[in-house]
């Protein structure tokens, strides 16, 4: 019998830049002129039916305008199409157009456009490099930054996927206003859990600005105030990410409200959006922290009111099987042999750590029920 040892060790720098503005495709292709991915000669715009009609057609235009030679690729718009099959086509599309590792893909769209493309360049030709072009609110705030990727299973969300890292991100803050203001608030959502868990000034910025976002039904997008809170989004999540980008401990904080947020969003079918799951998770989440004596009650209250204020659900719907709804918080990726973990809040802008250091904590199936049959 013979062995060999097979010393490949790895320095990596994986470092970008994000880009906050308005009207950012001619700095894209500016950029690609300039080298942003140098071995591709080939780029894969991918985008969904929705921003297909309002942008894509536009960026595919100046980029082939500009000598790059780009092929569009369309996805069905919405979460439930964010799968291994769509992304099996996407590839199938993309191969069947002779791309190969000589290529990039530039997603278009929001979280679930950059989730499945980012997921999709990390897997094609062993990995290509792919660019983030943003145009949510919800995927500035998160799923555009921090490279996770992934797809959707009829098991949970984002059970499959990679950490790959963008090329570049731009956040474009112009197609914000092209939103229905029901996805300014499910952004806002993750704008207030970011308040919550890391930056207590944003969390009162919040309080006293809302209104210039988005005040109930209506949004009412103040430039300097998208700006503002799509850097204070990027800040709070790099602050955590660059300390732990694989998520061995402290990037769990990220998950806040997520662990009851996203068993609540694949119960509902997605009927909700992630935003309005997010939300409900923050308040089950701060409901355990306040019975806990981690926040007092006029943090508990203050963090409901905000939510509300943006629009946001603030309980479990009537009509929920709570029984159901904690089941499903089994498949939460922070789940430890079959054990569900929360993540907490300790105040407002800062998160607990538990013994051993530890940033979430096992709690036990009759004690969430006990919450939420409280909540309810
Ligand atoms: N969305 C949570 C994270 O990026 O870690």
């Amino acid at each position: 019998m013979s062995s060999f040892h097979v010393p490949l060790k790895r320095t990596v720098d994986d470092s970008y830049d994000i880009q906050i503005g308005r009207n950012l495709f001619d700095d894209l292709v500016q950029d690609l002129l300039n080298g942003l991915t140098p071995k591709a000669s080939r780029y894969a715009l991918i985008t969904d039916s929705n921003v297909e009609k309002l942008y894509a057609k536009d960026l595919h235009q100046k980029l082939t305008e500009a000598g790059l030679k780009t092929d569009l690729f369309v996805m069905a718009a919405g979460e439930t199409n964010k799968t291994r099959e769509t992304k099996i086509s996407l590839e199938d599309q993309m191969l069947e157009a002779g791309f190969g590792r000589d290529s990039a893909v530039i997603a278009l769209g929001g979280g679930v456009v950059s989730d499945l493309g980012g997921f999709l360049a990390g897997t094609f030709g062993r990995g290509i490099p792919f660019i983030n072009y943003s145009t949510t609110l919800l995927s500035a705030a998160d799923a555009s930054v921090g490279g996770k990727t992934a797809v959707d299973t009829p098991h949970a969300t984002n059970l499959i996927g990679l950490f790959n890292q963008p090329a570049k991100v731009y956040l474009d803050i112009e197609c914000w206003k092209t939103l229905p203001v029901r996805e300014i608030r499910s952004g806002l959502a993750e704008t207030v859990k970011h308040a919550c868990l890391a930056d207590s000034e944003l969390f009162e910025w919040l309080e006293l600005n809302i209104n210039s976002i988005c005040s109930g039904e209506v949004a009412d997008l103040d430039d300097a105030a998208c700006e503002h809170i799509a850097y204070k989004n990027c800040e709070v999540k790099y602050t955590v990410v660059k300390k732990d980008e694989k998520e061995s401990n402290l990037r769990q904080v990220l998950n806040l409200g997520h662990t009851a947020g996203r068993a609540f969003e694949t119960l509902c079918g997605y009927t909700y959006t992630h935003g309005e799951c997010v939300a409900i998770g923050m308040v089950v989440q701060i409901e355990i922290a306040f019975d806990r004596g981690l926040v007092t009650e006029d943090e508990r209250n203050r963090t409901i009111a905000l939510l509300k204020k943006c629009g946001l659900p603030v309980s479990v719907p009537e009509g929920t099987s709570l029984e159901n709804l904690v089941i499903k918080m089994r498949t939460d990726k922070k789940a430890r042999s079959g054990k569900i973990r929360f993540v907490l809040q300790d105040g407002i802008g800062a998160m607990k750590s538990f013994e051993g250091g530890s940033y979430s904590i096992p709690l036990d199936e009759e004690y969430i029920l006990t919450i939420l049959k409280k909540m309810m």
